[in-house]
């Protein structure tokens, strides 16, 4: 296993302890008379401000264990803790809080309100916290324009493209001030330049607000613009790679417009 210096932000716990700390959790589904053993004991240590990927093949755990992080799911056995609260062991209700003020989550399928404004959409999580609507739609508009969208604002979901669309669940995931952002393959429905757009959104918005992601992806081409890659292989972890060379994704998207338009050009 390998050590990880503590990057300290706003959002990391108040003692020395990392933001995310997993013991040994296992989860296995229970099909009718069949089980299926899905997470095998995995043990992970995030540090707070940390941008990781997750790979592995087909069924090999990855999106169970997001579950898990998520706070969607509980583990059969394990400890898991966040920001040092031992999640394990709280109750439902306290697990739908912790869920919707403290984790984002950013999935394949945008899932936003199609024939709703991106406005709403974004604003939508605040509506489950005592925040006005006049300051919930304040926020949103904050939201939008960080990542880029200040003008969508009044559009449809369903009028916009697939990576504006992904850019719109990014601002929902994030208007709540989450301390972790959990991405289950956010880039598996974009083109690859489209993709590389969006790690470049992430990128930034992990370096300007410290905030830690984790993603899944099954892509090396967008795993390379994070700083460590966990593998995944039946339930298991099969390795942990502090990427040494991360890569620049919007140098990258910006290189991969100039090529678009000389191959348009010629
Ligand atoms: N809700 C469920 N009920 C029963 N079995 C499940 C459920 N979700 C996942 N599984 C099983 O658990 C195992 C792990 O699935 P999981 O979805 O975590 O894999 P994954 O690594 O995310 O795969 P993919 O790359 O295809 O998304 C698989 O064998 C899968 O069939
Ligand atoms: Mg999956």
């Amino acid at each position: 296993m390998i050590r990880h210096s503590h990057a300290g932000t706003d959002s990391s716990p108040a003692d020395d302890s990392p933001l995310v700390e997993v013991r040994d959790v296992w989860k296995t589904y229970h099909v009718g008379e069949v089980d299926v053993p899905a997470v095998r004991g995995v043990s992970l240590t995030i540090p707070a401000g940390q941008f990781l990927a997750i790979m592995g093949p087909s069924g090999s755990g990855k999106s169970t264990f997001m579950h898990l992080l998520g706070c969607l799911d509980r583990c059969d056995s394990g400890e898991y803790r966040l920001s040092g609260t031992l999640v394990s062991r709280l109750s439902k209700r306290e697990l739908a809080s912790l869920r919707n003020r403290r984790l984002g989550f950013v999935f394949q399928s945008f899932n936003l309100l199609s024939r709703t404004t991106v406005l709403d959409n974004v604003a939508l999580p605040l509506t489950y916290q005592s925040v006005s609507r006049r300051e919930r739609r304040k926020l949103a508009a904050e939201m939008l324009d960080r990542v880029g969208l200040a003008d969508r604002a009044m559009h449809h979901s369903n009028q916009l493209s697939g990576g504006q669309q992904q850019r719109v669940a990014i601002a929902r995931a994030l208007i709540t001030r989450p301390i972790l952002l959990l991405a289950d393959e956010p880039t598996g429905n974009l083109d690859s330049r489209t993709g590389i757009e969006i790690m470049a959104l992430l990128q930034q918005l992990n370096k300007e607000s410290g905030l830690t992601i984790a993603l899944v992806t099954h892509e090396p081409d967008i795993a390379r613009f994070t700083q460590r890659c966990v593998t995944f292989r039946d339930g298991r972890v099969a390795s942990d790679i502090v990427n040494h060379a991360v890569e620049d994704a919007s140098a990258a998207a910006a290189a991969a417009h100039a090529e678009a338009e000389l191959s348009a050009a010629v």
